[in-house]
């Protein structure tokens, strides 16, 4: 056992620890830069998951992608099992890899069209090394059983499958290191409703099953109300409010998180995308960063510190980004 995954088991530090994550987009073709992620902050417990939640641009993918150092970030901390990822040396990058993975939305992309199931399973058995070559169809047949599906169809190619079976794959593929905590962007979003009930199902019995941890991101405030253990609400880069699903379901703090929550869901993904796009039609925000005493009296220029207030029992709200008057 890994100093890394002493901690874990040991239930004393979360699995995943975000603090302060910034990411910003340099200034392209005259455009100004971007600061898609802006000091963004959460833990993850080993077996939870964290629902990540927010319109359009808000930044949810490009925090998945810095917490897993696929994006730089500007600046912050990502800590997994104990350890401090950003700024960590590529050799052991690489090696941490292992324990944290991606599920993407679009199962079609993000399997190669010429390579059988077989192949694109026993391809990061290889890359990591996690079994010895002659047990890798054996390992291949473990993680189909493990996603439902019949290890005879390991000679196939993704175009055979349907969209539900080839998100159980990438999934499978997301699994054959072992990892700890993954990631999951959209991850039934281009699924019929039906499909998207038993990918979500499967996730679950895969979490109790493994003790993964998750930070799901999605559109979709209903499925994550059903996955999540805790949720953060984004807009504009932030997290303008997070804690347990009943505290931000049952008793929203931020006007941004009631207004997501007063829209009532529209089942079919692509219009409830379009909806959240459009949103929030007449809101006027707040500037990033004003002089004097915020809404909770703390004047965070002076102090330094992110304009986000948790109260006793974790539940979390920004004082910035509300409508202005
Ligand atoms: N590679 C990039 N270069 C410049 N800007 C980027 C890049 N990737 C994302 N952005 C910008 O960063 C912001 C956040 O984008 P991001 O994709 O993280 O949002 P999202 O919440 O995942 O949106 P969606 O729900 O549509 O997936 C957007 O303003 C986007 O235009
Ligand atoms: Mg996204």
């Amino acid at each position: 056992m890994t100093e890394a995954t002493k901690v874990a088991s040991d239930g004393t530090a979360p699995l995943a620890r975000v603090r302060d994550l910034s990411v910003v987009f340099p200034a392209r073709r005259g455009k100004p830069p971007v600061t898609a992620v802006d000091r963004v902050s959460f833990d993850i417990e080993p077996g939870q998951t964290l629902g990540l939640v927010g319109q359009s641009g808000s930044g949810k993918t490009t925090t998945g992608r810095a917490v897993l150092q696929l994006q730089k970030a500007h600046s912050g901390s990502v800590r997994l099992l104990g350890e401090e990822l950003i700024g960590m040396s590529s050799s052991r990058l690489r090696r941490m890899r292992r324990h944290m993975q991606f599920v993407l939305q679009n199962p079609y992309s993000s399997l190669h069209p010429r390579m059988t199931i077989a192949q694109t399973l026993a391809e990061p058995l290889r890359v990591h090394r996690s079994v010895p070559s002659s047990r890798i169809r054996e390992r291949v047949e473990e993680l189909l059983e493990l996603v439902s599906m019949d290890p005879a169809v390991m000679h196939r190619y993704p175009h055979e499958f349907s969209g539900g079976q080839r998100q159980r794959i990438v999934i499978a593929r997301a699994l054959a290191v072992n990892p700890d905590f993954v990631v999951c962007d959209e991850p039934v979003s281009a699924l019929d409703v039906r499909t998207q009930a038993q990918i979500v199902a499967l996730l679950q019995s895969l979490q109790e099953k493994l003790g993964l941890s998750y930070l799901f991101i999605a559109h979709d405030l209903a499925i994550v109300r059903e996955v999540a253990h805790n949720v953060a609400v984004m807009f504009g880069g932030r997290i303008v409010e997070r804690g347990s699903v009943a505290q931000v379901y049952d008793d929203p703090q931020h006007p941004y998180t009631r207004m997501l929550l007063d829209a009532v869901p529209i089942p079919d993904p692509t219009i409830q995308r379009e909806r959240l796009r459009a949103a929030p039609p007449d809101l006027d925000f707040a500037g990033p960063e004003e002089d004097g005493p915020c809404r909770f009296g703390e004047d965070h220029r002076r102090t330094g510190t992110a304009p986000f207030h948790v109260d006793g029992d974790g539940h979390g709200v920004s004082c910035r980004s509300w409508p202005l008057g």
